[in-house]
């Protein structure tokens, strides 16, 4: 594969290979943290429509940890405000000789469409709505780490899943690779369509607490909504907040999860955001590990075949 869009269409032997070269990669770079030069005179571009603080500086920090170069492309202060339409934008910055261009954008489909138009290698940082893969697999590479595997797991996706790339690309890989998959939230953010497709679907987080080893808590995403959100944020918090109470209600081992970026007190109290069953910075950690993984991965045979060294 040159590209990674999505997880819908990657089988689960796939998505066991990033999750184990993203392991591989952690520990060659003592947790993220050291250099290596195992792309060194590639170039990574990040082309980012969207705001980003996790996804674009990880994607960046990624591409340095394996000595390649990196390009930051926002649109706001770009040619864009010209005119320029995003596959003329795309193809201008590869024709400045880069590898691969990881794209952002609100409208589902912009990467697969790059995929169509530029020769390089696409990587999906977030459709819109649709998928984030790299999320994904940063959640699941999170999850193996502390429980192992994935059969026989209850994961719960909770909260704004109608407007949730991160829930998508959940919702695939996990069950791809074995867990049981609960989508959580209230009937106006959750569709039918995931019953239809044969995943459970809860309204009430309180039911299905006690049951659940993962709980992956998502961000209402307000600015995504056109109409007047309901629930309001108070009505949302009063029935989805993972809150000490709640968390009493929990079994003990409970992997507490948000892709980030958290509010505080919407779906998720300080005391548990920073409490000891919370996984959200390893979660970021981890997100460096998938992206060289997938860098490294699609950057072509002649870096594969040298093997991964320091
Ligand atoms: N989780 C995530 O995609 O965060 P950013 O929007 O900060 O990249």
């Amino acid at each position: 594969r040159r590209h990674l869009l999505d997880l819908e269409s990657l089988s689960a032997s796939e998505i066991r290979t990033l999750l184990d070269v993203a392991q591989q990669m952690k520990e060659l770079t003592g947790g993220c943290r050291r250099k290596v030069q195992l792309l060194a005179g590639k170039t990574c571009a990040n082309l980012f429509f969207e705001n980003s603080t996790r996804t674009r500086n990880s994607f960046s920090l990624a591409a340095k940890r394996l000595g390649a170069d990196t390009v930051e492309f926002g649109s706001s202060g770009s040619s864009v405000a010209k005119g320029e339409t995003f596959v003329d934008t795309a193809k201008t910055i590869q024709a400045m000789g880069v590898d691969w261009v990881v794209t952002r954008h609100s409208t589902p489909g912009t990467p697969h469409l790059l995929s169509r138009e530029l020769e390089c290698c696409i990587i999906n940082a977030g459709d819109g709505p649709h998928e984030h893969p790299t999320q994904g697999l940063l959640d699941l590479l999170t999850i193996r780490q502390h429980r192992g595997q994935f059969d026989g797991l209850t994961v719960a996706l909770v909260g704004d899943i109608n407007h949730s790339r991160t829930a998508r690309s959940n919702i695939w890989g996990l069950s791809k690779l074995g867990a049981h998959v609960i989508v959580c939230g209230p009937p106006t953010l959750v569709s039918d369509r995931w019953e239809e497709l044969g995943f459970e679907v809860a309204h009430n987080l309180d039911d299905i607490l006690p049951r659940c080893d993962v709980l992956n808590l998502l961000r209402v995403q307000f600015e995504r909504q056109n109409t007047q959100p309901f629930p309001s944020v108070h009505e949302y918090a009063n029935l989805y907040a993972m809150d000490v109470d709640r968390m009493r209600r929990a079994k003990d081992d409970i992997l507490i999860m948000a892709p980030g970026p958290i509010n505080r007190g919407v779906e998720i109290t300080p005391e548990v955001a920073d409490g000891k069953h919370s996984v959200i910075l390893e979660q970021v950690n981890n997100g460096l590990a998938v992206r060289m993984a997938a860098l490294w991965l699609l950057a072509g045979a002649d870096e594969r075949e040298r093997g991964i060294t320091s």
